[in-house]
């Protein structure tokens, strides 16, 4: 530990600082925050206790000094072109991501994106490693940062560690694949809590760590011989989002106004159907557009009557699966047009882009139906925000199976995204649903979200780590 550096009690890791650089009107660089509720989240918690957040700036060879931004102190890790090439496109992007999600794109596994990824982690976790204080809370993030947990434990066995896993974690037959698959659980393991998303990714985990490590796992608890003798708890804490600015935009009038002028620039259909997603082969946008494609070519529905926004917003540029991705959808969506379209009406409203979060929640008053149709999903906080902004009580989630958010979201209209026939009828069955049912449905909904948002999420999820620093 340097002497000369103040110490934090509470440090976040994860890949990506909380704020994204932009570039101000006179060229000057301004530091805009990130929309993620995870920020919101720890915010008070970062404000209360003297936080720091270590993370990547997101450009290659950027080497920043600390900053202060919104009262919370940024602790910039730097990447070369390379690591962001082997560790963040490579192995993070190419090899675990699709691994995790149930191989939907062939992972690629490569010794040279192995040696990135240990040599980042074990920057990130010195990093941190230097800013908290004796005793002090660290707290880690994502599948980008596995090994952190037990590299930061071999350097500060003083510290409290929790990490929390943000996407899937895979049933043992796959997860085998990973050449590195004992390292990588190892590197979990050094954390005192270690979260996921879901029931089954936790039970996932637990199995890997019995057939592979042969350790001693009772319920939700691993005993774990070295760098103790201690335990690790392993469960789930799904993540939800922060509901407020949602429900405060929602009841915006100039929001609600962009929203009916959203409706009537697409010729005032009866119906709007909505996609939002990064541009991600997980997200099942292929089978979304296929559906719609069918409904429209079988005459089930008209051009004029129903329009589907499908909002991509652009995600990991330079990895060949979504280059790849992105053509394909491109051709599908041209295709579906080039056949249904009229001088008035669009059958698909596609749009490559980001929006405001104002734009987004006038988008979600606007459609009648919001399609998740993930492939798998951690948990898919879209589904999330739609639940959070319809205060009108109005409006139809359809929602895949293999989200996380499936597992609390049981009245959405719940579907399988490989199924198209199913999936066709699910959106027939949003696009005819009676109001007193949709808001019947979206009241459950919504209770489930307000009442279980990423406050709460922080608070269990810290509640559980303090749990262990207090049985020490
Ligand atoms: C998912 C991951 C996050 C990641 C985000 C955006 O939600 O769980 O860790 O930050 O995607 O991806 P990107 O590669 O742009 O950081």
């Amino acid at each position: 530990m340097t002497s000369s550096t103040p110490t934090a009690s509470f440090v976040i890791i994860a890949n990506r600082l909380p704020v994204d650089r932009v570039p101000g009107p006179d060229g000057e660089v301004i530091w805009r925050r990130s929309p993620g509720g995870l920020v919101a989240a720890l915010e008070p918690v970062m404000q209360s206790v003297d936080g720091a957040w270590v993370g990547w700036a997101g450009q290659p060879d950027l080497d920043l000094k600390p900053f202060t931004e919104d009262g919370i102190r940024l602790l910039p890790v730097t990447l070369s072109a390379q690591d962001v090439e082997e560790y963040y496109e490579g192995f993070s992007n190419d090899t675990i991501w699709p691994l995790y999600h149930d191989v939907i794109s062939s992972p690629q596994y490569h010794r040279e994106w192995w040696d990135a990824y240990v040599r980042v982690n074990r920057r990130f976790a010195e990093r941190a490693a230097s800013a908290v204080a004796e005793g002090g809370t660290v707290w880690v993030h994502d599948y980008q940062l596995q090994l952190v947990p037990a590299m930061l434990r071999e350097r500060r066995p003083d510290v409290t560690i929790g990490y929390f896993h943000h996407i899937p974690f895979p049933a043992h037959g796959l997860y085998a694949q990973l050449p590195w698959r004992d390292q990588v659980l190892q590197g979990l393991l050094g954390a005192d809590v270690v979260g996921f998303q879901r029931a089954q990714d936790a039970t996932n985990f637990l199995t890997a760590v019995r057939r592979r490590l042969r350790l001693d796992v009772k319920g939700s608890t691993v005993s774990v011989p070295y760098g103790g003798p201690r335990t690790v708890v392993a469960r789930a804490f799904p993540i939800s989002i922060d509901t407020t600015p949602y429900t405060e935009l929602a009841a915006r009038p100039d929001v609600r106004a962009r929203a009916a002028e959203i409706r009537e620039g697409l010729g005032s259909p009866k119906k709007i159907l909505l996609g939002v997603d990064r541009l991600d082969y997980t997200k099942g946008i292929r089978h979304r557009i296929k559906a719609f494609g069918e409904l429209l070519d079988e005459g089930r529905i008209s051009v004029e009557d129903v329009t589907l926004v499908q909002v991509a917003s652009p995600s990991r540029e330079r990895v060949d699966a979504y280059v790849q991705l992105r053509d394909e959808i491109e051709l599908a969506v041209a295709r579906i047009n080039g056949d249904h379209d009229t001088m008035d009406h669009t059958a698909i409203r596609y749009l490559h882009q980001g929006f405001p979060r104002e734009e987004m929640v006038a988008l979600y008053l606007a459609a009648d139906a919001m399609l998740v149709t993930a492939l798998r999903d951690g948990m898919n906080l879209v589904a999330k925000e739609y639940a959070a902004a319809r205060s009108d009580q109005r409006g139809v989630l359809v929602l895949s199976e293999f989200t996380g958010a499936a597992d609390e979201l049981r009245q959405a209209v719940l579907v399988n995204p490989h199924d198209i026939e199913g999936l066709k009828d699910a959106i027939m069955q949003a696009v005819e649903m009676p109001p007193r049912e949709q808001s019947r449905r979206m009241r459950a909904l919504r209770k489930r979200v307000l009442e279980n948002d990423v406050n709460a999420w922080s608070r269990d999820f810290l509640a559980a780590l303090e749990n262990v620093r207090s049985a020490r």
